[in-house]
């Protein structure tokens, strides 16, 4: 059983990230657990390294967080494993019929923050690495609270109080999900409608929370001002000073918050093998 004397800490040395070593996560006590939620809440993004976790594993390890939160809407419309609904299939794989096995291809994942175009959006996300190309595909994350903290003033002032559209239609591969269509007017674009600024429920904390570029708009301005203003806010919110970047291994698994965090993916060679086994735990209404 991995206990809190051999779980190491290790920061990224970046705006955010820490990894976590000694634990193996199908054994964690509670104590151990709880310095990984506490690395959690003080890193924003865990890396653990050399995990071999099935299905039923990674579901467990992710109920430790909280409530499992089913995935989005999937390309082929419904889940990619009939035996575990909750887990996401993030790959470029295809069945021997050309049905993909996962969501997202071999191209770059945009920058975004996970189901945000749902009313309570999920707080954290745990992503497993089954196979990993030789390169490419990696996954850069940006600190969402610094964001906030080192916002301009005029932007600051702009978008105070104000609420955006986080639009569901696309997934962040730019894949259209099954059952949508394309949106032409962004104000009317089918999702959530949250806070620009939210209060992390645990820290206390103000972060930004912009969801995804795409359809995205800020209620209240008219479109070329929202359009404008957003340019701005994700040019600041991604800036390399508020990222780090993770190389996958097999075996990796990462957690990443949700809540106060941004992610994005690089494209790879579209010959190599690339499969990540993902659970989302259920969040809280933005506020
Ligand atoms: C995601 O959850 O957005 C995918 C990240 C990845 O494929 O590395």
């Amino acid at each position: 059983m991995s206990n809190t004397l051999f779980v190491e800490v290790v920061p990224s040395g970046k705006a955010l990230g820490a990894e976590i070593k000694g634990v193996d996560l199908r054994t964690l006590s509670t104590e151990a657990f709880g310095r990984i939620k506490q690395g959690f809440h003080e890193h924003l993004v865990l890396t653990i390294r050399g995990q071999d976790l099935t299905d039923p594993d990674l579901i467990d390890f992710g109920k430790r967080f909280g409530v499992l939160e089913p995935p989005g809407m999937s390309i082929i419309g419904k889940p990619y494993l009939d035996d575990y609904p909750d887990v996401l299939v993030i790959s470029n794989l295809k069945s021997d019929e050309g049905t993909p096995l996962g969501n997202l291809g071999d191209g770059e994942a945009i920058w975004h923050t996970d189901m945000s175009y749902r009313d309570v959006p999920c707080s954290a996300a745990i992503l497993h690495a089954w196979e990993v190309p030789p390169s490419g595909g990696d996954t850069s994350f940006a600190n969402q609270y610094l964001a906030y903290e080192t916002l301009p003033h005029d932007l600051h002032e702009k978008i105070d109080g104000r609420i955006m559209v986080h639009d569901e239609t696309y997934n962040s591969g730019g894949q259209l999900r099954k059952g949508f269509k394309e949106v032409t007017d962004p104000r009317e674009a089918p999702g959530a409608r949250h806070p620009i600024v939210r209060t992390h429920p645990v820290t206390g904390r103000k972060s930004l929370y912009l969801g995804r570029r795409r359809n995205g708009c800020i209620l209240g301005l008219d479109l070329d001002d929202s359009e404008e203003t957003l340019e701005r806010l994700w040019a600041h919110a991604t800036q390399p000073s508020l990222a780090w970047t993770h190389q996958w291994r097999k075996g990796d698994v990462l957690i990443w918050d949700n809540r106060c965090v941004l992610h994005r993916r690089d494209a790879f060679d579209p010959t190599a093998r690339r499969m990540m086994h993902r659970v989302q735990i259920r969040g809280e209404l933005p506020a």
